[in-house]
C-alpha cells in the first residue's frame, strides 16, 4: 500500500442539513460492485481495504444505494466498517430497481420506498439512516407521494436527513413544498456543468450539491486525457485536478469520487490539498470546456 500524507481532512466541511457535518471530499461506494453495478466485486477483500483505508484518511461522507449490485454496496460498507466511527455519515438512495446488470429502472410507489428504506436500515445496521435520497423520480407517481413518503420516513425517525437525486431547479422546488431537502445529486463535473443553475440555488439556500461521475467516469483522470498538460504543471494528477475544481467551485459541492482501488483512492483524496488560482481554474474550464 502506498503511503500518504493527505487526508480528505483538507478539503474542509459541510454541514449536512445544517446540522450533521461532513468532510467535503468523500467517496462513492458504486464502483465496489461487479461489472455493470451488479453482483459482487471481483475483488472483495480489495473493496474492504478501500473503504477502510477511506475512512482511515479521514472521509466522513461515503455515498451508496440500495440499487448498488443491488444490495452488495451496503453489504460490503457494513462489513468493512460496522461497528461505525461516529463522525461517519453513510448516504443511501431508493427508488431506483435493477432489471439486470447496466439497468435502472424508477420506481416510486410509496409502498417500495418504504420497503427500500427498510432494508437498507436492516443491510446497513443501523437505526436511523444519516441521508436518504431519491434516487430519481418517477414519472408515473406523483412527486408529492414520493418526497410524502421520505418524510413519513423522516417523522418515524428512520431517516435524517432527505436528499433528491438527478433533478432540476422546478423538481427541488416542488420536493421542497412537501419537506425540507438538505442534499440533491446531480451529474455534474469539469467537462459537464449542466446543473450549475442548481448549484447556484443549492449554493444560496445551504443545500448539498454531490456531483456524481466527478470524474466523468473516469474519463478526466486518464494520464492522456484533457487535464494531462495542467496536471504534468501543478505536479499533480488529473484526478486531483478536476476534483479541485469541483472542490473550488462551491463550498456546498461534496465530491464523492469512486474507486476500486486504495491507490486510486489516495491519489484523489490528495486533491483536498490542492489550491488553484483563477487563472487556473479558466485555464482548466478552457483545456475540457
Ligand atoms: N445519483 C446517481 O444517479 C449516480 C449515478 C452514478 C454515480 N453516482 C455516485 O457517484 C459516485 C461516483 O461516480 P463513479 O464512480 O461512477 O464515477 P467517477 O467517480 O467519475 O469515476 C470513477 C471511475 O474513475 C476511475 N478512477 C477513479 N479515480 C481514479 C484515479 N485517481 N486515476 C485513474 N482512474 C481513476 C475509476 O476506476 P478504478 O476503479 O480503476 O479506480 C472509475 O472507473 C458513485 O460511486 C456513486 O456513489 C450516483
Amino acid at each position: 500500500m502506498s503511503e500518504t500524507t493527505t487526508r480528505a481532512t483538507g478539503s474542509g466541511t459541510f454541514r449536512i442539513g445544517g446540522e450533521t457535518e461532513v468532510v467535503r471530499l468523500g467517496y462513492g461506494a458504486m464502483q465496489i460492485t461487479g461489472e455493470g453495478v451488479w453482483g459482487p466485486p471481483a475483488d472483495h477483500d480489495g473493496a474492504l481495504a478501500v473503504l477502510r483505508r477511506a475512512v482511515e484518511l479521514g472521509v466522513t461522507l461515503i455515498d451508496t444505494a440500495d440499487s448498488y449490485g443491488p444490495n452488495v454496496s451496503e453489504e460490503l460498507i457494513r462489513e468493512a466498517l460496522h461497528p461505525y466511527a461516529d463522525d461517519l455519515v453513510i448516504a443511501t438512495k431508493a427508488g431506483l430497481t435493477r432489471t439486470g446488470p447496466g439497468e435502472w429502472v424508477p420506481v416510486g410507489r410509496p409502498s417500495y420506498l418504504r420497503q427500500q428504506c427498510e432494508l437498507s436500515l436492516r443491510r446497513l445496521g443501523v437505526e436511523t439512516i444519516d441521508l436518504f435520497q431519491l434516487h430519481r423520480i418517477d414519472p408515473d407517481v406523483p412527486l408529492a407521494d414520493q418526497v410524502g413518503t421520505l418524510r413519513e420516513l423522516q417523522e418515524e425517525g428512520k431517516v435524517r436527513h432527505l436528499g433528491l437525486s438527478e433533478v432540476d431547479v422546478d423538481e427541488l422546488r416542488a420536493a421542497q413544498e412537501v419537506a425540507q431537502i438538505a442534499t440533491v445529486q446531480n451529474l455534474f463535473n469539469l467537462g459537464n456543468r449542466d446543473a450549475q443553475p442548481l448549484l447556484e440555488v443549492c449554493e444560496a439556500e445551504g443545500i448539498g450539491f454531490i456531483p456524481w461521475f466527478p470524474l466523468a467516469t473516469g474519463e478526466l483522470s486518464q494520464t492522456d486525457g484533457p487535464l494531462a498538460d495542467a496536471a504534468r504543471r501543478h505536479d499533480a494528477s488529473p484526478s486531483q485536478l478536476a476534483l479541485a475544481w469541483l472542490l473550488q467551485r462551491s463550498p456546498v459541492v461534496l465530491p464523492i469520487p469512486g474507486t476500486k482501488s486504495v491507490e486510486h483512492l489516495e491519489d484523489n483524496l490528495r486533491a483536498a490539498d490542492l489550491e488553484l488560482t483563477d487563472e487556473e481554474v479558466a485555464a482548466l474550464e478552457d483545456a475540457v470546456g
